[in-house]
């Protein structure tokens, strides 16, 4: 399905008393790929992404899920596409990259967001093979998806990339060192590459959420509702988050209303950094 509206609706726009009047959340005519969309954060982001007009492309592992969200997206009438993908695989990451040309035409906006909580245990309890998969999962991945995305987005001029950290990309947290250092390491790359994209078209950001309400939280406690609502209470707003308000921060990140903002490591955390 080739041969979205070859608009540049991402150019920089200035502010002008029309613009600011017009309805810049749209994403009419663009084409995304979210990465992780089977679940959780991706999904909610690749469902509102479509619901303001994107074309999106759902790549997981997942491929029920994966299909799942595809239907959900069509059956509201939107457009979206699976494409089985390990984030963890260059040729894979590749061929995504690949599947969005071709059944969008164009490729204005990735969410690169799957990612593994790795083990909770401290330090000394982590095995090497425990370390390089979480790493690879939320480091290596985002690297593989930018190398993929920005060489097709500047051949059309530009595009929005956002990708998914956590608040544990800014603080520590004990007993998740593998996390904790993989996610540090997607804000840093975030910022290298915004700075390396800024004058051609390109923003690149970071999400770092709170802790979420989805089945990556709800695993990682065992299922345990009680623990689950421990973690709310603990953040200064006293609840988790919905998956729903990390994708609505990614898809304001992606809209022209952030049209100056690059290299920023935006926590959507219920404030816990401000403590
Ligand atoms: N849930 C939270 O509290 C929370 C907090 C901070 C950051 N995050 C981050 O948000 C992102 C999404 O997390 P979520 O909570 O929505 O998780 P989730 O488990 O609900 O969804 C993650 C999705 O990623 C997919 N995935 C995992 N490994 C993959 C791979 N190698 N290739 C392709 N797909 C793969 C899974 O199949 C799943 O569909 C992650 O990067 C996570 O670290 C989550």
């Amino acid at each position: 399905m080739p041969g979205l509206d070859n608009e540049r609706h991402w150019s920089p726009v200035a502010m002008t008393a029309a613009t600011l009047s017009a309805p810049s959340t749209t994403l009419t005519g663009r084409a995304a790929l979210v990465t992780g969309a089977a679940s959780g954060i991706g999904r909610a982001t690749a469902e509102l992404l479509a619901a303001r007009g994107a074309a999106v492309l759902v790549a997981d592992l997942d491929e029920t899920n994966g299909a799942a969200a595809v239907d959900a997206i069509t059956s509201a009438g939107g457009r979206a596409v699976f494409h089985r993908t390990d984030v963890t695989d260059e040729v894979q990451v590749d061929a995504m990259v690949r599947e969005t040309l071709r059944a969008f035409g164009r490729l204005d906006i990735a969410v690169n967001n799957a990612g593994t909580p790795g083990t909770y245990a401290p330090l000394p309890d982590q095995t090497l093979s425990d370390w390089q998969r979480t790493v690879e999962v939320n480091l290596t991945s985002t690297f593989l998806c930018l190398r993929a995305e920005i060489p097709v987005m500047l051949e059309t001029g530009g595009g929005n990339i956002v990708n998914v950290a956590s608040a544990a990309g800014l603080i520590g947290f004990a007993n998740l060192p593998a996390y904790v250092a993989s996610k540090h390491g997607v804000v840093g790359l975030t910022k290298s590459v915004a700075l390396e994209y800024a004058r051609q078209g390109i923003r690149v950001n970071v999400v770092c959420p709170g802790s979420v309400r989805t089945p990556m939280l709800a695993g990682f406690v065992g299922g345990d509702e009680a623990a689950l609502e421990h973690m709310g209470r603990m953040a200064p707003q006293g609840r988790l988050a919905e998956p729903t308000e990390i994708a609505a921060a990614i898809a304001w990140l992606c809209s022209d209303e952030a049209s100056y903002v690059t290299g920023h490591a935006l926590a959507v955390d219920g404030g816990v950094l401000a403590t």
